[in-house]
């Protein structure tokens, strides 16, 4: 378990934002008819832009900027020429290298309105993430933080928690001790020490918690074929509160606006010129 200094962190924090950047300016994009590689594509341009290296790309031979995640398909979705309808959800997760440091994260968005209950799916992980970061606090274990998300998520909402795949450690490399799942038992699990940087992400499901790759190796879909929803934050442990290096806020912004021109546009049946 590797532990960071305060400059460090501050490193880490100008990658994680910039992971955050990334994602506004996608979300600007999203609308029917796109396809995910554009977005892809539009990523890797603007992380090059920033002096900074997309850190998916050859990973394990992976061959894209991004993961592009479109309703059943869990995480690791591959760009391709699809197109996004109205009612999709998409969960896009970007790792960046900036100056050396790991910013990784990921944010689910709808394109228009996807219905009640998979709005009810959205809202309810990206809660669980945050009852997930109250607990990551010094002191406390990786199971505090992974009980948290699976009370929110399962306990209370009866959806299903992906158990294949989980949280990391983050810093000079994307992925460091200790693993960090979404579900365990209160008290279990490494004790978190101030310093220590975590990528915290809750994989859920509608349906039932099963999910299989596809033969590409990479696409991991939910067996019943419901959706499922992906957020995830870089957070730094610390005393009585953890520092959330990434930042949602810039995000939501954009996804609102976003969510206007829509609207509009729809109404004037004329596609809005971009800003
Ligand atoms: N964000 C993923 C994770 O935390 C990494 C994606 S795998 C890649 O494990 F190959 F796409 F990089
Ligand atoms: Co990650």
């Amino acid at each position: 378990m590797i532990l960071k200094t305060d400059d460090q962190v501050e490193m880490m924090r100008q990658s994680a934002l910039l992971v955050s950047k990334t994602l506004a300016e996608v979300a600007r994009d999203l609308r029917p008819g796109v396809t995910t590689l554009a977005i892809d594509k539009r990523i890797g341009e603007f992380v090059r832009d920033h002096h900074a290296v997309p850190s998916f790309l050859h990973y394990r031979g992976y061959a894209f900027n991004s993961c592009i995640s479109v309703n059943d398909v869990v995480v690791h979705g591959l760009p391709n020429e699809g197109e996004l309808r109205e009612g999709d959800i998409v969960s896009i997760d970007i790792g960046v290298i900036l100056d050396g440091w790991h910013g990784d994260h990921a944010y689910t968005f709808s394109i228009g309105d996807p219905g009640k209950d998979v709005m009810k799916l959205i809202n309810v992980t990206k809660e669980s993430l945050y009852k997930g970061i109250e607990k990551a606090i010094a002191g406390n274990r990786i199971g505090d933080i992974a009980f948290a998300i699976q009370e929110h998520t399962e306990k209370k909402h009866g959806y299903g928690v992906v158990k294949e795949l989980v949280g990391h450690g983050l810093g000079k490399n994307m992925h460091e001790d200790p693993q960090v799942p979404n579900y365990g038992k209160r008290g279990s699990g490494p004790k978190l020490k101030e310093g220590l940087v975590l990528a915290i992400e809750p994989m859920i499901n509608m349906g039932k918690r099963d999910v299989y790759t596809e033969e590409d190796g990479w696409t991991v879909r939910t067996k019943d074929g419901k959706p499922s929803v992906h957020f995830e934050h870089d957070v730094c442990i610390r005393k009585t509160k953890a520092d959330v290096l990434s930042d949602y806020s810039i995000i939501e912004k954009a996804e609102a606006a976003n969510a206007n021109l829509w609207t509009i546009s729809r109404k004037d049946t004329k596609i809005p010129h971009e800003a």
